[in-house]
């Protein structure tokens, strides 16, 4: 791997003036690879511009499966078709389009093909909405075992376009993190595996926590903890972490994949000791991450406020969960992946990151000059939204009722509608 550059500008959507032509070697046999060739001295052309597009349709496909689990949520319909409603379709495809465009543009890589994207965002969304469906509506074993598939093949897809893509790249910098997403993938494939057999099966305990595991940690965690160190530069238009070299941050990645294997085979064993240690490596693991983000600095609060902030929540909670988790702060006796401070994970971690994450893509993938690109930011600018996101949180965790759904209202409600103006001026 050549050597990353933590000082790059980290906003910038072009690599940096003086990026090392021809870093990659071509060689025969593939478009992918002839690319660098093609592109050396400054990457692909309009690959920034094509791979904005291909984002900007997966995140519009994202927010359609949150605007569904919003639904499902009002609907009564139960927390199993929300939650994957909005993990497994609306969270993943989120990560779907922004690893990709992350991976173009830090990479100074070629975009993939729309063809690819296309039938990789379709195989994800697809396999999400019918295992969804599927399973809550009883539409047999066949239905549910077939999205499975499509599901896996899509995250499998986007394994390999990650990967071509920053080997056809003119940096390398983004590798660790794609070393990440690959890891991501690998997890989310035993997970959906494992899940897939529940659903067909019947849900045995230690199976069910290491789904969870797998699928909450490895898929989604990993992607996580492969992209802040990274985005948070990006969302506070700062440079990286100086410390944030590539070996640190593979050593990053793979203290929190040990972490994971130990607590999954701790779970799928039934073994409390092995489950404590892993989610306490993985806890080391989400320190390691935070230590490789940026420091947010007087400048970068003034400019990138809540959706900084919320990175910097979201990976408190993180970690938080984790370690309570890891002491046995789960429902059930000995060390579970149930209850309160799971759900505190998806919500107060992962979907403030997203929030976070959303509230400067949305802006930046809807294009347009400088002020146009300011009137984005002002306008997902939502210190309220920040508050309510944590004060859900807590909430949940104190299993006040109430307090949630208010909380989770005014997020969602003050979210709804700035995204609805970002989008409406498209
Ligand atoms: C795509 C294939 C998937 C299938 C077939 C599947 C199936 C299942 C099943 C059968 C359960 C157990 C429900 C029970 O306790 O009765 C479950 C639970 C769960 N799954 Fe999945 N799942 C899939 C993907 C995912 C993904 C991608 C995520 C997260 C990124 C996820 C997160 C969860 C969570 C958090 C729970 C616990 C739900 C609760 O406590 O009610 N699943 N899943």
């Amino acid at each position: 791997m050549s050597e990353a550059r933590p000082s790059d500008d980290a906003g910038a959507a072009e690599p940096p003036p003086g990026a090392t032509a021809g870093a990659t070697p071509a060689l025969p046999g593939s478009r992918w690879r002839r690319a660098p060739r093609r592109f050396a001295a400054r990457g692909a052309a309009n690959r920034v511009r094509r791979s904005h597009a291909q984002t900007r349709v997966t995140v519009r496909m994202a927010l359609v499966f949150l605007l569904a689990a919003g639904a499902a949520v009002l609907a009564g319909e139960g927390t199993w078709l929300a939650l994957h409603l909005l993990l497994a379709g609306g969270v993943v495809l989120a990560i779907s389009g922004v690893s990709l465009m992350l991976a173009v543009t830090w990479s100074a890589a070629p975009a993939p093909a729309d063809g690819w994207a296309w039938a990789q965002r379709l195989l994800v969304a697809a396999g999400a909405a019918g295992v969804a469906a599927g399973r809550h509506w009883d539409l047999g074993d066949a239905v549910v075992a077939g999205a499975g598939a499509a599901y896996a093949a899509g995250l499998a897809t986007l394994a390999v376009l990650l990967v071509v893509t920053v080997r056809a790249g003119v940096e390398r910098r983004f590798d660790a993190a794609v070393a990440a997403y690959v890891g991501a993938v690998a997890a989310g494939l035993g997970g959906v595996a494992v899940g897939v057999h529940l659903a067909v099966d019947g849900a045995v305990l230690g199976l069910r926590h290491a789904h969870v595991t797998l699928n909450l940690l490895g898929l989604v965690g990993l992607v996580v903890g492969g992209t802040l160190p990274y985005f948070a530069a990006t969302v506070g238009r700062s440079r990286m972490a100086a410390h944030a070299t590539p070996r640190r941050l593979v050593a990053t990645d793979a203290v929190l994949a040990v972490g994971l294997v130990l607590a999954v085979a701790g779970f799928a064993w039934a073994h409390d000791g092995l489950a404590t240690a892993g989610l306490l490596a993985y806890a080391l693991g989400i320190l390691a991450v935070a230590s490789a983000m940026p420091r947010p600095s007087e400048r970068t609060l003034r400019w990138a406020g809540p959706r900084l902030l919320g990175l910097w929540a979201g990976a408190a909670w993180w970690a938080t969960a984790v370690v309570a988790l890891a002491l046995g702060a789960g429902d059930g006796p000995g060390v579970t992946m149930i209850g309160p401070w799971v759900t505190a994970l998806v919500v107060a971690a992962y979907l403030q990151v997203l929030w976070g994450s959303l509230a400067y893509l949305l802006p930046m993938l809807r294009g347009g000059g400088h002020e146009r690109l300011s009137a984005g930011f002002a306008t997902t600018r939502s210190w309220l939204a920040l508050v309510a996101a944590n004060v859900a949180g807590v909430a949940l965790v104190l299993d006040a009722e109430a307090l949630v759904a208010g909380a989770l209202a005014i997020w969602g409600l003050d979210t709804a509608v700035r995204t609805g103006l970002v989008l409406r001026r498209a």
